[in-house]
């Protein structure tokens, strides 16, 4: 089987990387010659754990392959994905207009019968527009099948997950293209359910909406613990122990990042308001976790009224840990708010930094190490829970800070050793300590 990937983002690496290793010949197209070149050279434009060891070996053993050229990827393939972008337009709905040009291509370059499968996350519907997008502009009289079959990876865990998802999603219509996706799949050994394929894809935003939702409500019950007296990591214990509820995506912070949620919910809202249904739920699910995402500065206004002049440290950058992507983090909204009120910045991450800077150029100060954002720093905030960030002592900050005041926006510090180190630790949904 000759399987070709279009886009070579985080979904179509990943997956063409992963279907290489499997034993599969896979050729990744992406419209970029550049990004192409460096792959080609053995390199991961992105950044995810052990990727570039398995491009390095399946390129090497003559399984993986790259290119810019259209004809090159979609000639004689017997199986497509999608997994172009789909980002957020101004309205908060997808942009279709790399999935619709990807189609195109297909369309003027296939010469045999083809399966087109859809990984992209695309607003319901829109497989039965790629799928007539391809007959409008196909060259030769064959036969294309389409598929959607959403992808649930995270970044940072994106192999492990491919090889150990808790399952895999084929929407289709057709029972020979179920068949043929079954085979695929088969190697993985991860149960499949095929669906028609308005389902699948409502399943990839129901998912990500359901993630979201569970995240915005264990915040806000957090704001609530911390009113109360509460500890919001013993409430989210005690409910996840009920199977029902479960203890994964309980844990409170300053709101949920990345390229996947903010823009999936979003679309998904904007889905259901074209068919004029008012998704009460999610829209509530956004808005709380907006006013969450700048929680750790409302908490250092509330203490120093203006943080003019102040130095603060901001410790983590990206969205998340084990990924150097920026996109909606909280760190961004935090600098933001930071700069307007004239303070000053200095930031740490192990590996997001280079994207901060080309944002802020030297507004900020970049350090190399945690300790040099900290020295004769007034406030550290906590913003992603990496290790090198919550292996940092009590006793760091108060040797390096000017007074240690710690705002921690992922709970990474145990609030009994912060009474005893005499420190001000600021978290989410717990005791303060002052
Ligand atoms: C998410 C989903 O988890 C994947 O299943 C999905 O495939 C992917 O989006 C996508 O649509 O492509 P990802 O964005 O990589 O994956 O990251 P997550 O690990 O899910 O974290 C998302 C955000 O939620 C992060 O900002 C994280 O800090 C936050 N989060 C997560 C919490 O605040 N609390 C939690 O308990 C869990």
């Amino acid at each position: 089987m000759n399987i070709s990937i279009a886009g070579t983002g985080y979904v179509g690496l990943v997956t063409g990387v992963c279907l290489a290793e499997v034993g599969y010949k896979i050729t990744c197209f992406d419209i970029d010659e550049n990004k192409v070149q460096l792959m080609k050279d053995g390199f991961s434009p992105i950044y995810e754990p052990g990727l570039s060891e398995l491009m390095k070996k399946n390129s090497k053993q003559n399984r993986l392959f790259f290119t810019h050229e259209p004809k090159e990827a979609y000639k004689d393939a017997d199986i497509i994905f999608i997994a172009v972008g789909t980002p957020e337009q101004k309205d908060g709905s997808a942009n279709l207009q790399y999935v619709e040009s990807v189609a195109k291509a297909i369309a003027e370059n296939v010469v045999k019968d083809t399966i087109v499968v859809t990984k992209s996350t695309v607003p319901v519907g829109t497989n039965d527009r790629i799928k007539d997008i391809i007959e409008k502009h196909k060259k030769h009289d064959v036969k294309i099948r389409i598929a959607s079959n959403p992808e649930f990876l995270r970044e940072g865990t994106a192999i492990y997950d491919t090889f150990n998802g808790d399952r895999i999603v084929i929407g289709a219509e057709d029972p020979y293209v179920i068949e043929i996706l079954e085979k695929l799949y088969a190697p993985l050994n991860i149960p499949i359910i095929s669906t028609n394929i308005r389902s699948a894809e409502m399943i990839k935003y129901a998912a990500n909406a359901f993630l979201a939702t569970k995240i915005s409500f264990i915040n806000e019950i957090a704001n609530i613990c911390e009113r109360v007296g509460a500890d919001i990591g013993d409430v989210a214990n005690g409910i996840g122990s009920d199977q029902r509820i479960g203890h994964q995506f309980l844990r409170a912070g300053i709101g949920y990042g990345g390229s996947c949620f903010p823009k999936d919910t979003k679309a998904l809202a904007q889905l259901a308001n074209h068919i004029n249904y008012d998704f009460h739920l999610l829209k509530s699910v956004i808005e709380v976790n907006n006013d969450q995402r700048v929680l750790l500065y409302e908490k250092a206004k509330e203490l120093y009224g203006s943080l003019k002049g102040k130095k603060v440290a901001v410790l983590g950058l990206a969205f998340k840990p084990n990924t150097d992507d920026i996109r909606e983090a909280a760190s961004l909204l935090l600098i933001d708010a930071l700069k307007q009120d004239e303070a000053q910045i200095a930031v740490y991450d192990p590996i997001a930094t280079r994207h901060i800077q080309h944002i802020y150029g030297d507004t900020l100060n970049y350090m190399e190490v945690p300790e040099d954002a900290l020295a004769q720093a007034d406030i550290a905030f906590i913003v992603t829970e990496w290790d090198e960030i919550k292996e940092i002592p009590f006793s760091t900050y108060k040797q390096l800070m000017k007074e240690p005041v710690i705002l921690d926006g992922r709970n990474c510090h145990d609030i009994e050793e912060a009474k005893k180190e005499e420190v001000t630790y600021l978290s989410i949904g717990r005791e303060p300590v002052y």
